[in-house]
This record gives C-alpha cells, sequence and structure tokens, in this order.
C-alpha cells in the first residue's frame, strides 16, 4: 500500500537553500574556469559532442569528465541529452574562446591562483589599511602585471572580455560626435576605443597605458585596422606623469575606481592640464548607491583587495571632479551595469 506522507512533510527554508547556493558559488566559478581552461566548451562547439569523444581529444579520465559535465549541464552552459549528445547554450556560447564576444578570459582570470590567494584575504584585509593583493604577492597588481607578461596578457583579456560584452552599448552613447579627437586614457588594449572609433568614423583616438601594455596593444587587433588608417595612436606613459598629447575629450573606463581618491585626484588634475578648458572627460565606471546591484557592490570588494580603490557613488564622483576643477555635466546610465559621468573641464 502506498502512503502520502506529503501532509506531513517540512519544507526546507527557502533562505537555506538560497544561502547554500551562495555558499558553493566559489565551485561554480571554479567549474566554469576548468571548463574555459580545458576548452571543453571550444570543443563541444567544434563538433566534439559526446563524452566519448570529448574525453579522447581532451585526455581526461572518462568518469571524471562525465561528472565535470553534469555539473555545468547543472550550471546551464551545456545541454546533455539522453542520447549522450552535447550542445552549448546561449550561456555556453559566451564561454567560446574564438568568438569576438566572449568571457572566456575573465573565467580564466577568475581562477588564477593570485585572483584566489587575494580574495582569500578577505578577513584579513578587513582588519589591515593594505590591499590584500600587495600583501600575498608583496607588490602592488599592476607592478605585478608588468613584471609578468603572462598574467598582464591575460588581465588585458579579461578586461577585453568586458568591453566585448558591454562596450558596443556604452561606446554608441558617447557624445562625441562634434569633437575631432579622443584619448583613451588606461585604455588597455584599446577595444574599447575601435568601438569608439567604429561608432564615430570622423573622430581619431590616442591611447595611453604603461608601456607593456601599449606593446600587447599593437600587437593585438584591436586598433591594427585603425592605426593603418592613420585614425588612432599609441602613448606609453603614465596617468600619474603628465599626459602627453592633446585632444578634445578624454574616456577613462574602469580607472578610478583601482585607486584611492589621492591617486584618483592625481589622475583628473593630469587630465585636466592636458585638456582645454571646455574639454570633455568621459568616465565610465559602476555608479555606486544603497540599491546598486550584487555586481557593483561585489567589485566594491574586489577593489579593496587588489589596490586601494572603490566604487563610488554619484556624490563622490562629484566631489572629486569638483576637486580636479571639472563641472559634472550629467550620470547617465546605460543598457549594462556602468554609467557615464560626463564632465567639462573649467
Ligand atoms: C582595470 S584596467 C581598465 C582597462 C580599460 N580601460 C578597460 O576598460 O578595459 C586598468 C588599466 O589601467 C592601466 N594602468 C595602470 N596603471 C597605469 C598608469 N600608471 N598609467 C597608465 N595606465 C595604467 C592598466 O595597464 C590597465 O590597462
Amino acid at each position: 500500500m502506498n502512503h502520502d506522507f506529503s501532509m506531513q512533510k517540512k519544507s526546507v527554508p527557502d533562505a537555506a537553500n538560497r544561502l547554500f547556493d551562495l555558499i558553493i558559488g566559489s565551485w561554480a566559478s571554479q567549474i566554469i574556469y576548468t571548463s574555459a581552461k580545458a576548452g571543453i566548451v571550444d570543443k563541444i562547439q567544434t563538433g566534439f559532442n559526446s563524452m566519448e569523444k570529448l574525453a579522447s581529444i581532451l585526455s581526461i579520465n572518462k568518469p571524471e569528465l562525465n561528472r565535470l559535465l553534469s555539473a555545468v549541464d547543472a550550471l546551464g552552459l551545456i545541454r546533455l541529452h539522453d542520447t549522450g549528445l552535447l550542445e552549448l547554450t546561449e550561456m555556453g556560447e559566451l564561454l567560446r574562446s574564438d568568438k569576438d564576444e566572449t568571457l572566456h578570459p575573465f573565467a580564466l582570470l577568475c581562477g588564477q591562483d593570485w585572483h584566489n590567494k587575494t580574495w582569500e584575504h578577505l578577513f584579513a584585509r578587513l582588519g589591515s589599511n593594505n590591499p590584500a593583493f600587495d600583501e600575498v604577492m608583496g607588490e602592488p597588481v599592476f607592478e605585478y602585471l608588468t613584471k609578468n607578461p603572462i598574467a598582464g596578457a591575460l588581465f588585458d583579456n579579461a578586461m577585453n572580455a568586458l568591453s566585448s560584452i558591454w562596450g558596443p552599448y556604452v561606446a554608441t552613447e558617447l557624445d562625441l560626435s562634434k569633437l575631432h579627437s579622443v584619448l583613451d586614457i588606461g585604455g588597455g588594449s584599446g577595444i574599447f576605443l575601435a568601438q569608439i572609433l567604429t561608432h564615430q568614423p570622423h573622430l581619431k583616438g590616442h591611447l595611453l597605458d604603461l608601456p607593456d601594455a601599449i606593446d600587447r596593444a599593437r600587437q593585438s587587433k584591436h586598433l591594427s585596422h585603425f592605426a593603418s588608417a592613420q585614425r588612432c595612436d599609441f602613448i606609453k606613459g603614465s596617468f600619474f606623469d603628465a599626459i602627453p598629447v592633446k585632444a578634445d575629450a578624454h574616456v577613462m573606463k574602469f580607472i578610478l575606481h583601482d585607486w584611492a581618491d589621492h591617486d584618483a585626484l592625481t589622475i583628473l588634475l593630469n587630465s585636466h592640464r592636458a585638456l582645454n578648458p571646455g574639454g570633455r572627460l568621459f568616465i565610465i565606471e559602476q555608479v555606486f548607491s544603497a540599491s546598486s546591484p550584487p555586481l557593483a557592490r561585489m567589485s566594491d570588494i574586489e577593489m579593496m583587495l587588489f589596490g586601494n580603490g572603490k566604487e563610488r557613488t554619484a556624490q563622490e564622483f562629484i566631489k572629486l571632479l569638483e576637486r580636479a576643477a571639472f563641472k559634472v555635466e550629467s550620470i547617465k546610465t546605460t543598457t549594462t551595469p556602468f554609467s557615464i559621468i560626463e564632465a567639462t573641464a573649467l
């Protein structure tokens, strides 16, 4: 005889299930990192779409691969069909390394040993004034990336990944139509500048970054076409020094949040000195508030760990910009998590 005891069964509180899912968030991150590193998504896309084929091409043990694929299916990156065939989902497509729009390098960054070790230092950081990265790795992050070209290139690629997804939606919102030239300060490999130049065919661009980042930018595909057409050039330098080029507008995307107020102010003052009065500054950042989505609040912690930076509120941006003799004209949200703070040099 079957008895239905469902009336007597108590449900686990939803809060417990949700908390548990959050606690195992780092497991999900490691599974995604491993799938990206092992090339699982790439191979499925190129036709190795069964567990047997994948195991042989990747030289991975079949039972372990089977279990990993089950977890990747549960996370929603692939679909494991009853027939044994594997298929990428829309999310899985975004982890392909051969696509222009991809988060593959960002998944790799988040699985790096130095990235994990820095996050492990969060508890200690609460009682210290030093960035966790400096404590763990013995030097500031951008010095480390300069000395370790593989990590430096990985970091550039991870930043490019974010621009590959969100950049076009921001670039098209910048009001540059009446200007002739733009300087991307700390522009990395130049993908965002390329997106701006694509959208504004009349515009010339300059890319400024640290020397090794500029060497990588010259070799990358993003600006090569614009460089050949003499629509952009590359400047090796530091935004903590005088900026050696004139432009009608400056762009700073994901720069100020890396730095504490006194450093951010130095960068802004250098930008101000290099602009003519009336020159425009476009800052692209998350604007923090008590109701910011989780991304902004967690990226604020990443800034606390990797440097002395932070995600700033609208008021904090306005005050900082006033101190550097800029007037904030507007703070525009976009369809991405990032806003555009437009200011004029007084
Ligand atoms: C968070 S990344 C942002 C890169 C790019 N703007 C983007 O949105 O993808 C910070 C950038 O600042 C550059 N950077 C760090 N210190 C710098 C300095 N002193 N002078 C110029 N660039 C610097 C790094 O090389 C890196 O490209």
